[in-house]
């Protein structure tokens, strides 16, 4: 019997590059999937690129899958990136670098050890976004899991429950509690006697009873999922220790007015599910792991500053380098990831319906603001291990303990994690954008002491870092606002490919950037084999 790689030579010998490349494809060997169990695709995949010259514009995560993708299959690629530094948006910071903003430039004075770092990009990686996580694998870049729902962090609300930030686990079991209640109330009641028969009734009343910890009359008096009154979470050896006080159902509904109820659930989305990940070490360990695969393609400090379609077929491409000369690649295909922010000031001879794509895509702006804390004083007085607390005070939306480094001695917070629009269509994330960076450390740090009184005195207020994406050279914004891809994105203009998460419907997410350059890689390939 022949093996993978066998009848891959054997087809290849046959058949050309058009017959490997199919092959290869229905043995389940091309794009990612074929990371896994592939013994030696590169080998059988030289022809398949046959020398053509493609053009990849940006170092991101979409640039790199590409680059990666296409060197194996036998292309002479060339990655131009505008920066010294590939990874785009994914960006870990740790001591002594420097991050540039149109504004200025700021250093990074965490402590030099390798768990004090912050993901300002992107940070967790859902479990089924199988394009990055499957490129982890083949990569062997460690992951550990990332927490999102944390039980024990805090929700606060202005102007609700007297400022107080309250304990997720006890929101969440009061929530459960009274809705299942009332809605056993309204069984018993009759009010559901059009919808339900009386087995369904019965049936209902016990799911309820379990759904919201409920007494045998079907009333919501407390419950020990909330934890127990005095310095217990769980009874430990205080038999007779009772739960929480719940929070009055009007005190619970008060919290309408916070805008917090999708925080409250916000782990219910399918991105925001367990188990999340991320790679042990900094979100950049997948960059790393590329740039050791494809580094020497990219051309740093290359600023692209016009694309045109030839009318020969291919692709000119000027840019300048390092501010200075300018130069021009010639290739037989472009493959540009750059973010549409940007895009639409480079001089280029798209078609109309690119244009007019390019244009209509707004991005969001997203903020992050990190410091390291003295103490973690989150792990040590509240028993949080990652996750996230919330709060409306100040705008800085989140608060992300680090799910890293546990029991360390130091830890570096997330003082600040914010996008969208307030119920006003307020943009507060670029409301932020626009203060100075001492001015976002401030806010951080006033919010922040209203969740954790005497949080300025716990964290090294020197170190505080942010991060406001649509001030960012290069990229000016953080992820496209509507996540519906353009259509004239998805296809090629000449000899042009649009790849990164703005073409694809998982915007914000570097699983959308992966699988758009898998998309385009693919494209390329049957219109070399056609
Ligand atoms: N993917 C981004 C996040 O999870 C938007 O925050």
């Amino acid at each position: 019997m022949l093996t993978k790689r066998q009848l891959l030579q054997y087809v290849g010998s046959a058949a050309g590059a058009a017959g490997v490349y199919r092959t290869m494809a229905a043995l389940g060997m091309l794009g990612v999937s074929s990371l896994t169990g592939c013994s030696s695709p590169s080998a059988v995949s030289q022809s398949v690129g046959d020398g053509k010259r493609v053009v990849i514009l940006g170092a991101g995560i979409a640039g790199l899958v590409a680059a990666y993708e296409l060197d194996r299959m036998g292309y002479d690629c060339t990655v131009l990136e505008a920066t010294a530094r590939a990874g785009g948006r994914s960006l870990t910071v740790r001591s002594g670098d420097v991050i540039e903003e149109f504004g200025g430039r700021q250093r990074v004075n965490f402590d030099d050890k390798a768990y004090l770092y912050a993901n300002m990009g992107p940070a967790r990686i859902p479990y089924h976004h199988r394009a990055i996580l499957d490129y982890c694998k083949a990569f062997e870049v460690d992951l550990e899991v990332f927490t999102n729902d944390n039980r024990a962090a805090f929700f606060q609300v202005r102007g609700s429950l007297g400022d107080q930030a309250v304990v997720a686990r006890q929101l969440h079991t009061d929530q459960r509690g009274y809705i299942a209640e009332l809605l056993a109330k309204a069984v018993n009641r009759n009010a559901l006697d059009q919808e339900l028969t009386a087995e369904d009734k019965e049936r209902l009343l016990s799911m309820l009873k379990d759904f919201g910890d409920l007494q045998d009359d079907y009333m919501y008096v407390d419950s020990g999922r909330a934890g127990y009154q005095g310095q217990h979470v769980s009874k430990g050896l205080v038999g007779d220790a009772m739960p929480v006080e719940p929070l009055g159902l009007r005190q619970l509904l008060g919290f309408d007015a916070s805008d917090l109820w999708w925080a409250l659930r916000f782990s219910h989305g399918v991105n925001q599910n367990p188990t999340l990940l991320q790679p042990v070490g900094g979100m950049d360990m997948i960059v790393e792991a590329f740039k050791a695969r494809v580094g020497h393609l990219i051309r740093y400090e290359s600023v692209v500053e016009d694309i045109a379609n030839q009318s020969a077929g291919g692709v000119r491409i000027g840019y300048s380098h390092r501010g200075t000369t300018m130069e021009a690649l010639h290739a037989d295909f472009a493959i540009c990831t750059i973010p549409t922010t940007v895009l639409r000031d480079i001089d280029n001879n798209f078609s109309e319906a690119t244009r007019a794509a390019i244009e209509s895509r707004k991005y969001d702006a997203a903020v992050k603001i990190a410091f390291q804390a003295r103490r973690r004083f989150w792990e040590e007085d509240h028993f949080i291990y990652g996750g996230i607390s919330w709060t409306n005070y100040n705008d800085i939306q989140q608060i992300w303990y680090p799910a890293n480094g546990y029991h360390r001695p130091k830890g570096v917070i997330m003082g600040a994690y914010i996008f969208g629009e307030d119920e006003f269509d307020r943009d507060f994330a670029l409301d932020f954008a626009k203060m100075s960076h001492s001015q976002r450390l401030e806010h951080a740090l006033a919010s922040g002491e209203r969740v954790h009184p005497g949080y300025r005195d716990e964290l090294e207020v020197n170190t505080g870092v942010s991060r406001a994406w649509s001030e960012v050279p290069f990229q000016k914004g953080s992820w496209p606002s509507a996540p519906v891809p353009i259509a004239a994105l998805e296809v090629p203009d000449g000899a042009v490919y649009f790849a990164g998460d703005h073409t694809s419907a998982l915007s914000g997410w570097q699983e959308g950037s992966a699988q758009s350059a898998l998309a385009v890689v693919e494209a390329i390939n049957k219109r070399v084999m056609a």
